[in-house]
């Protein structure tokens, strides 16, 4: 199985969502790719039974049901989803999550049920996947993510060199028995054939290049 997870961010009013929907309907998948969309919890009503389509949410709280005002917990999320991405970079630095609260919340989406995708880079992943035990580790996608490498496209910056990705994600499964290990960062149609078709690399997590749906299509194609 190999896996290609849209993260839109904070991206999208809903009639752009739903024109994106119109337009990838018809895009068909091989059966071992898992297409998965993440918009805003706002929208995940809106992919319910969507075609090919599995839905991500972009994170979760650290705690279950309770007092904890504005938050929306993992078991309320998996009425709608299936993954969760918990430990962006994006998260970590605008939103001050540390590596304990992500391992909360991995801890949580797979008590819901749903797949944790946790996000990791070279600095953190020891640290990170040391505090979840081994059972839910194995639940659990690892995305590895260098913040230089995230929606570089037009800013001087490139995706990850292939090499890099391979020995970073060889070390993390040398070290941690995972679901699967994936790639992040200014994934586009032009590159993304050469991390989804590498043995090592589970698939991808695309960010910019997801929200339009004709970069989808094409990206979708140059994995068939
Ligand atoms: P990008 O984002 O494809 O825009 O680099 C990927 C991500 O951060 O999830």
């Amino acid at each position: 199985m190999k896996y290609f997870i849209a993260n839109w961010k904070t991206n999208k009013t809903l009639a752009e969502v739903e024109a994106w929907k119109k337009d990838v309907q018809g895009i068909r998948a091989s059966s071992d790719l898992e297409l998965v969309v993440c918009p805003s919890f706002l929208y995940l009503s809106v992919f319910q039974k969507f075609s090919l389509w599995k839905v991500g949410v972009q994170t979760i709280s650290p705690f279950a049901n309770g007092a904890y005002t504005g938050a929306i917990s993992a078991l309320m999320a998996s009425q709608f989803a299936q993954y969760a991405i918990v430990g962006h970079t994006e998260r970590r630095k605008y939103f001050a999550e540390t590596d304990e609260m992500v391992a909360q919340q991995a801890d949580q989406t797979v008590q819901s049920g749903m797949t944790p995708i946790i996000a990791v880079d070279d600095h953190n992943w020891a640290h990170q996947l040391n505090l979840l035990d081994a059972a839910t580790l194995k639940k659990c996608l690892v995305m590895y993510e260098p913040p230089e490498a995230i929606s570089t496209s037009g800013a001087g910056g490139a995706a990850a060199d292939i090499d890099h990705v391979v020995e970073a994600l060889s070390s993390i499964t040398s070290n941690f028995e995972i679901l699967g290990g994936l790639y992040g960062g200014s994934v586009s149609a032009e590159n993304i054939a050469q991390y989804v078709h590498n043995e090592k690399i589970d698939g991808v997590v695309v960010g910019n290049a997801s929200l339009d749906a004709e970069k989808v299509k094409k990206m979708i194609e140059a994995l068939s």
